[in-house]
């Protein structure tokens, strides 16, 4: 064996991090854990995993499940295409593989939301075939050890990571292999100030030697991230809420929402929430009051919404652009599946009404 695998093996043997979905009989098991854990820290997954397991134990739950009730589950995980791949791919390993996963690479990346990455993952831990992955752990530490010089996040840095992936790979303990960079990436070989001394690969590492370990991996310049400016409405009749649900395809695709949208160059707030809501549910509403700020960030914007206290002026509102209506009450706001920012506000409309500190008008 040759002595990166070798040296790395024998570290994992007593570093190796309990996670509970490690050592579990059933590769569907990995599957879900490799989904979530796809631009997701290991310490956000583990409760997320529990509660799904727990839910949706197997492969046939999973796929007999509602889309509202796997979005509900998932709710504050984000990247929620994930789910709907997930519980869509569920549905045909039931109809097309017996209730079995699929073991080898190109079946299993004909599958929604499995792609290479993720493929590579299951192929060799739930299945112990001889299989690279190449996560942003595996990315960097791999750029670290052969001192990498191309963009790790285009093709060209790719090409070369993968074929270093593959090229070390024990035979017969490609999962182990896998996971145990996985682990040292996480815990050791970290973006910021590697602890090098801790290091069962540190002899071999050309960063370290060359001392450059900062500067890698290379990375292409990441473009500034744009901020918007959203309303949204909160539009109140006889105690219950109207929420909206998003089209399937983009952010928060198929999620429940609070109508509004963003604010254009040189409006006022109020006039945006009156041609948002005017757009998008064919309704005049009344404006009140302010009902509060909030910041959230996405990886590609970042957004203050200013929530405000609506009422409907008469009409009945239409689904235009959203894929679904419906009037909620408070205590009900809890089974609709929401992102962040629209869950802070519901939760806030659950309290104040049982606290009966709902100040309307
Ligand atoms: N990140 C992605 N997959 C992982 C795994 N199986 N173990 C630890 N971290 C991971």
């Amino acid at each position: 064996m040759i002595p990166l695998s070798d040296n790395l093996l024998r570290w994992y043997s007593t570093h190796a991090r309990a996670l509970p979905w490690r050592d579990h009989p059933n590769p569907y098991a990995v599957w879900v854990a490799e989904i979530m854990l796809q631009q997701t820290r290991v310490e956000t997954v583990i409760p997320y995993f529990e509660r799904w397991m727990r839910r949706f134990s197997t492969v046939h739950d999973l796929a007999a499940a509602s889309e509202q009730e796997v979005l509900t589950v998932w709710e504050g995980l984000g990247y929620y295409s994930r789910a709907r791949n997930l519980h869509r791919a569920a549905q045909i390993v039931v109809c097309e593989h017996g209730g079995e996963l699929p073991s080898d690479i190109p079946t299993l990346r004909r599958l929604p939301g499995i792609g290479r990455y993720t493929a590579g993952a299951i192929a060799s831990i739930a299945y112990g075939l001889d299989e690279p992955t190449l996560d942003g752990n595996l990315r960097r530490v791999f750029a670290r050890l052969f001192d990498v010089h191309e963009p790790a996040d285009l093709s060209v840095g790719e090409k070369i990571l993968w074929k270093l992936a593959a090229e070390h790979l024990p035979h017969g303990r490609a999962g182990d292999y896998n996971q145990a960079i996985m682990d040292l990436g996480a815990t050791v070989c970290t973006p910021h100030a590697p602890d090098c001394a801790a290091c069962p690969l540190s002899g071999l590492c050309l960063a370290y030697a060359l001392g450059v370990r900062e500067e890698r991996p290379v990375l292409k310049p990441k473009p500034a991230t744009p901020h918007h400016t959203v309303t949204a409405a909160i539009i109140e009749r006889d105690g219950k809420y109207l929420l909206a649900r998003r089209p399937q395809k983009g952010l928060l695709g198929g999620l429940w929402e609070f109508p509004g949208g963003k604010v254009e160059a040189g409006e006022s707030l109020e006039s945006a929430l009156h041609r948002e809501i005017h757009a998008e549910l064919g309704m005049a509403i009344r404006v009140g009051a302010p009902f509060g700020i909030y910041r959230h960030a996405y990886t590609h914007f970042r957004f203050t919404l200013h929530a405000f206290l609506c009422y409907p002026n008469g009409d009945e509102p239409r689904a235009l652009e959203a894929g679904e209506l419906s009037w909620v009450s408070p205590s009900e706001l809890s089974a609709y599946p929401m992102g962040k920012v629209d869950r802070q506000i519901a939760r806030r409309l659950a309290t104040d009404t049982l606290t009966g500190t709902r100040k309307n008008r």
